[in-house]
């Protein structure tokens, strides 16, 4: 039987969109108070959704433990209460969109995820926008 596994999670982190080649005024025409250079927060809601096989054995596509332990040490434990652009080796050069955060999320975790599983990444930067990947 293939079956999808959802978790949950959620971390805080603050963040610019910016260009470094265009000026503040280019940023803020076209980013507006997301460009603002002291940053702001966000709340990100993450939903991370594992497809694959049950195992007949035991039931489980993934033990949820585990999936909330990779997401703990791999995403929460990198990215909660930083800021992206100053705090983090993603983001020092790449924007911090929602896009960009998505993905670099994706990567992160089919990087320790077992391959046999297929792996959708999630991401809200308030309830009502939000991105996913892959599309
Ligand atoms: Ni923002």
């Amino acid at each position: 039987m293939r079956i999808a596994v959802f978790r949950r999670a959620h971390f805080n982190a603050a963040h610019r969109l910016h260009r470094p080649e265009w000026s503040l005024e280019e940023n803020l025409e076209f980013f507006g108070v997301c460009a603002n250079p002291n940053y702001h927060g966000h709340n990100y809601e993450l939903e991370v959704k594992v497809v694959g096989e049950v195992n007949p054995d035991t039931g489980f596509l993934i033990d949820l433990k585990v999936l909330k332990e990779l997401i703990h040490q791999h995403i929460e434990l990198r990215f909660d209460h930083k800021n992206l652009n100053l705090d983090t080796e993603a983001f020092k050069t790449l924007n911090p969109t929602a896009e960009n955060i998505c993905f670099v999320i994706w990567q992160i975790l089919r990087d320790v995820l077992d391959e046999k599983y297929e792996l959708t990444v999630r991401l809200y930067e308030t309830p009502r926008n939000y991105v996913e990947y892959p599309a």
